[in-house]
């Protein structure tokens, strides 16, 4: 666990040393963890927890931690009955907003995850994939237009060509309407 928590903030470190030596206090620094794996020795909960406490002693801008599903609870090393963004969330006690991911497809979806109270931001990958437009959606008020899979017909929507769509999503990562 020492040697395995030596890496991180010597990185965090340098960066933010980077920083301070350009004088560039508008440069944001984050950091994003993956908080579990499932293997025998793979990372647990105890190690996120040793992860945050390094981290939030470091003047950082935000911690993004992966998920593939927003409410994922823990498997090892914390209460199994909470969701990792929860006990996450409160290791760090407000030391740096927390941003949390995963199958999010609306504004509908954004809006409860951040009624949770676990996360200060929201991320969004796969519908910000199929919606490029995700952002200028909801500012323009247009939620109702927002596309929770692949229109394969109209592929423009995603910015890519239809072929390139359906190999990108071939592995079941997210619906692509006509192609799965
Ligand atoms: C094609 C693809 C590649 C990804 N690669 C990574 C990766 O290299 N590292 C990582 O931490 N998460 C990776 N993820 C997970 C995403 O960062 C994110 O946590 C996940 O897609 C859930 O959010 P979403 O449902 O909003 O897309 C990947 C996801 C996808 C679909």
């Amino acid at each position: 666990m020492e040697n395995r928590l030596r890496f991180p903030p010597a990185v965090v470190d340098a960066v933010i040393a980077a920083k301070t030596a350009r004088r560039r206090d508008d440069f944001i620094i984050g950091y994003r963890l993956s908080p579990e794996e499932p293997q025998e020795n793979g990372i647990t909960m105890t190690d996120t927890f040793a992860l945050a406490d390094t981290l939030k002693a470091r003047a950082l801008q935000y911690l993004h931690v992966s998920l593939w599903d927003f409410h994922k609870k823990a498997r090892r090393g914390a209460d199994s009955c909470r969701s990792r963004l929860d006990l996450i969330h409160e290791r760090i006690g407000g030391a740096c907003p927390l941003i949390g991911v995963g199958n999010l497809f609306t504004a509908d979806d954004a809006l409860n995850v951040l009624d949770t109270g676990w996360v200060e931001f929201v991320g969004m990958g796969k519908a910000v994939l199929i919606n490029s437009d995700f952002a200028t959606l909801i500012y323009q008020g247009r939620e109702a237009d927002i596309a929770t899979e692949i229109d394969s017909s109209h592929a423009d929507r995603c910015g890519c060509p239809r072929s390139k769509a359906g190999k990108m999503m071939g592995n079941r990562w997210m619906q692509v309407d006509g192609l799965m």
